[in-house]
């Protein structure tokens, strides 16, 4: 697999109105979008430092794999996304490999990139996300 560079590192919040003030006025970091991805039930906020991203990731309900990850960490950083030049290619050669995906096939993530998502206990603890644009 090619990774063409960090894209995003993924953040889980409680409450992005009030834990967005120090990426926006502090860092003044640009802010990109706010998105609702249907069926994770995720609100996401997103930054561009220009080179990476930042994704402030909020529950938008119990059922949230962002409401299990507060309940047994609390806030902090929930994962790191790699770019990728073809995840198909990248999820094939995962799975030979037999790492641990969360899901078998690409889904769709924010801004509409491809994306899969490799279980923490596959990479030494940290989730892992890739993505195709
Ligand atoms: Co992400």
């Amino acid at each position: 697999m090619k990774i063409l560079g960090i894209e995003h590192i993924g953040i889980a919040v409680d409450d992005i109105k009030n834990d967005s003030i120090f990426w926006k006025e502090i860092m003044k970091i640009d802010y990109c979008s706010t998105e609702e991805i249907e069926g994770q039930g995720v609100l996401t906020d997103i930054y561009d430092t220009g080179k990476g991203k930042i994704e402030l990731l909020e529950a938008t309900g119990l059922k949230s794999p962002i409401s299990k990850f507060l309940r047994n960490h609390g806030p902090g950083v929930h994962h790191i996304c790699f770019e990728v030049e073809n995840i198909e290619e990248a999820i094939k050669e995962l799975k030979e490999k037999k790492i641990e995906l969360i899901n078998e096939e690409a889904t769709t993530g924010a801004e509409g990139y491809k994306i899969i998502f490799i279980h923490p206990r596959s990479t030494g603890g940290v989730l892992v996300e890739l993505a195709e644009k």
